[in-house]
């Protein structure tokens, strides 16, 4: 009921205005009596993945809470784990704006924000203080001003900072919203940076003796010889698990919609079939060495349920959360 009516408000606004107004509502908010309105009591379905136990398996997916400013009222939601990020070493601004798009015929965004971030020191300050004890995901990137040569610094700077404060990492990798940062998904560069990211994780597991998880998030327009080099090279390097997917490149399912042709990431409904063959794939040719958390256009118990199917642990969901809000939370966790 609060979500219809703050729905049809907020989509009647802006995408972006929309967004950063709910944003700053539920941070304000998060710790007075109007939490109310979004709180939800889920009964426990704990999952143990990759040595971390979870509330539930439905996550909050990368890019909505970029900052970690409103990990608390995410957590009141009921979501089992949240993701914060993609966050860079050096504050950015991102693409111009207009760079969000909503295609309501199918349930989905075309976005091309770009990193837009305050930067990892100010994400550590709000993960600092924020109340919430359970999973925490921190999703990490590369300044758009950084050449991809380079790109290996920034993620080893992220990782460094967040690694104390972080339950998993995740190396977004799939954005297609920083030019060229998908190149690093093929060949030399892949293992390349994978090798040092492993180095890394291990000189930190030493230093601060715990053992932080680190996943690897891919896009879904990897063809199948892709698919197969991409799992190759996150085995061989000892990667923890992959977050499969991130948005699509491709307009196919959204011909002749406003916006359809908006450059960006299509995310949603569209993306559905693209990213539960992917995790197909992963599990077929990985078995058991690689645990996945799916996602990609996640918006009823029965796409869970497919993306389980397929083989992942846990889901995570941002556009179908976007147009159903919490309550889908519920429905989801309920019947699982
Ligand atoms: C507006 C928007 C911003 C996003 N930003 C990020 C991001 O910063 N990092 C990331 O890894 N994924 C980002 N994503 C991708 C989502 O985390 C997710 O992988 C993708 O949207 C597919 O899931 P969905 O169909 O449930 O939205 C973003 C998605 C949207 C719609």
């Amino acid at each position: 009921m609060f979500y219809d009516l703050a729905r049809r408000f907020m989509f009647s606004c802006d995408a972006e205005w929309s967004h950063n107004f709910a944003l700053n509502n539920l941070k304000r908010f998060a710790h007075t009596p109007l939490n109310h309105l979004w709180t939800q009591e889920l009964a426990p379905k704990p999952v143990q993945f990759l040595g971390l136990e979870f509330k539930n398996p439905v996550g909050l997916a990368a890019g909505l809470d970029k900052n970690a400013e409103c990990i608390d009222a995410f957590s009141q939601m009921g979501f089992g784990f949240i993701e914060v990020g993609t966050v860079t070493p050096k504050p950015q601004l991102g693409n111009d704006k207009p760079r969000i798009f909503r295609l309501p015929e199918s349930d989905a965004i075309i976005n091309r924000m770009g990193f837009n971030n305050r930067g990892v020191d100010y994400l550590i300050e709000n993960v600092k203080a924020a109340r919430y004890k359970g999973i925490l995901g921190i999703n990490i990137g590369k300044n758009k001003d950084t050449p991809n040569e380079q790109g290996k610094d920034d993620y080893i700077h992220c990782m460094r900072k967040v690694f104390e404060h972080a339950s998993y990492i995740t190396v977004n990798i799939s954005s297609p919203n920083t030019p060229g940062l998908r190149d690093l998904q093929y060949g030399e560069a892949l293992d390349d940076l994978l090798s040092s990211l492993k180095n890394e994780q291990l000189n930190l597991s030493a230093h601060h003796n715990k053992h932080v998880p680190m996943l690897v998030k891919i896009a879904p327009d990897l063809d199948a010889i892709q698919i197969g080099q991409v799992a190759d090279s996150l085995v061989k390097n000892h990667i923890d698990g992959v977050i499969a997917t991130n948005t699509t490149l491709e307009r196919s399912a959204v011909t002749g919609q406003r916006y359809a042709d908006e450059m960006g990431g299509l995310s949603g409904r569209p993306v559905r079939e693209k990213s539960t063959h992917i995790v197909k794939e992963l599990k077929r040719l990985t078995g058991d060495k690689l645990p996945i958390i799916g996602v990609g256009g996640i918006d009823s118990a029965q796409s869970a349920k497919e993306k389980l199917d397929a083989g992942a642990s846990l889901i995570q969901v941002y556009t179908g959360f976007i147009y159903q809000g919490p309550p889908m939370i519920k429905t989801i966790v309920n019947a699982l």
